[in-house]
């Protein structure tokens, strides 16, 4: 699912799907003049990019709606978005506060990765506690070498885990000044290497369902509560959804989410709760097909998109995500993250984009 640093060119031209992603991802222009000038991203043409911030402006100040666009029909406290040709789809621009963002943003780097919480670094390392706060002490994490032979691998760790507690956290000077030559990786490479953490019940990648075995924390109450309140207008009416499990996805400088689909629920009726923090990106929503053509659309830090029903049969997918500082469209937190304390999640997001997304699996 998520994106490799090159596209095959045979098999990105295949489906209208993968025409789009190799249209919107990131490539550089690499100046032949002197290998020392600073690589320059392509440009690329955003003009059929649907931008729901615009259209919530001019919705706001004229109640127009642009062709294809409906605005839903629901009590909520701000108007809701549809696309004609792809029922249960709804964007609702910028419904999130400055504090919530920046609150759920400390939370996605910080306490969501936590053990018994999974993420891709558990097949190599084992469960990984206080990742963050290593890499704001620009700690080292180092295979213990007493360890390495004869450690019960089978011990307390769900499978594909097995190296777990052969890593600790070390201080970068002890490290480096002892000549060690023990294997290691700083925890800020680690961070940046995180790809996701999944909360509530644990999603099994390999097997692309929920081991509801797996040792787990229930979804944090206050982000059950955010995520109920944020399905309502997509939820069958008198029904309320009931978050139980939720993947975090974190993307980098050039990280993609290739195109897929999140279809291990029962019930396909409830909507999957999409929350996006930090830089800028685009969202393709393709059809049932990936030869369908798909919707680009532009996602901020603050929007929520909920794909319920017909729309859970959608492929779609991130190609892009924008770090410059024109685009990432983050100044509202760096003004919220300029205390000290915050310095770090500043750091973090300048440079990042998060999305939450929450579902009910049964
Ligand atoms: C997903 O489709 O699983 C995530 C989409 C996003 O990052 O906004």
């Amino acid at each position: 699912m998520y994106g490799a640093d090159s596209v095959n060119d045979d098999d990105s031209e295949r489906t209208a799907f993968r025409k789009a992603e190799k249209k919107y991802r990131l490539y550089y222009d690499h100046s032949t003049k002197s290998s020392k000038r600073k690589k320059q991203p392509r440009p690329v043409d955003l003009s059929e990019v649907i931008d729901f911030k615009s259209v919530l402006d001019s919705f706001n100040r004229n109640n127009e709606l642009p062709p294809g666009i409906s605005v839903l029909q629901r009590d909520f406290n701000q108007p809701v978005f549809c696309l004609e040709n792809r029922p249960g789809f709804y964007f609702i621009p910028g419904v999130l506060s400055i504090e919530e963002q920046c609150q759920w943003i400390k939370e996605s780097l910080t306490s969501f990765p936590q053990p018994p919480n999974r993420t891709n670094h558990n097949a190599i390392y084992g469960p990984i506690h206080d990742l963050f706060i290593a890499a704001k002490e620009r700690k080292v994490f180092v295979e213990e070498e007493s360890l390495s032979t004869g450690l019960d691998c089978n011990s307390n760790f769900p499978s594909g885990d097995v190296n777990a507690s052969r890593w600790k956290f070390s201080e970068g000077s002890d490290v480096l000044s002892r000549g060690d030559t023990r294997k290691s990786v700083s925890a800020t490479v680690l961070l940046r290497k995180l790809r996701w953490s999944t909360l509530g019940l644990q999603f099994e990648w390999s097997k692309r369902n929920y081991d509801v075995s797996l040792p787990h924390n229930k979804i944090p109450h206050g982000l059950c509560q955010l995520a109920k309140k944020m399905a309502a207008p997509a939820m069958p009416l008198g029904e309320e959804f009931q978050p139980e499990a939720a993947i975090v996805n974190y993307f980098g400088l050039g990280d993609t989410l290739g195109g897929h689909l999140d279809d291990m629920e029962a019930d396909w009726s409830k909507p999957i709760v999409s929350m996006s923090l930090g830089c800028k990106a685009i969202f393709l929503l393709g059809g049932k097909s990936r030869q369908d053509t798909p919707f680009a659309i532009f996602l901020r830090s603050g929007d929520v998109v909920l794909m319920a029903g017909e729309a859970r049969e959608c492929f779609h997918g991130v190609p892009r995500i924008f770090t410059d500082e024109e685009n990432a469209e983050i100044i509202h937190l760096e003004q919220q993250f300029s205390c000290e304390d915050d310095l770090c999640f500043l750091e973090y997001i300048r440079n990042s984009r998060i999305n939450i997304n929450i579902r009910q699996v049964f």
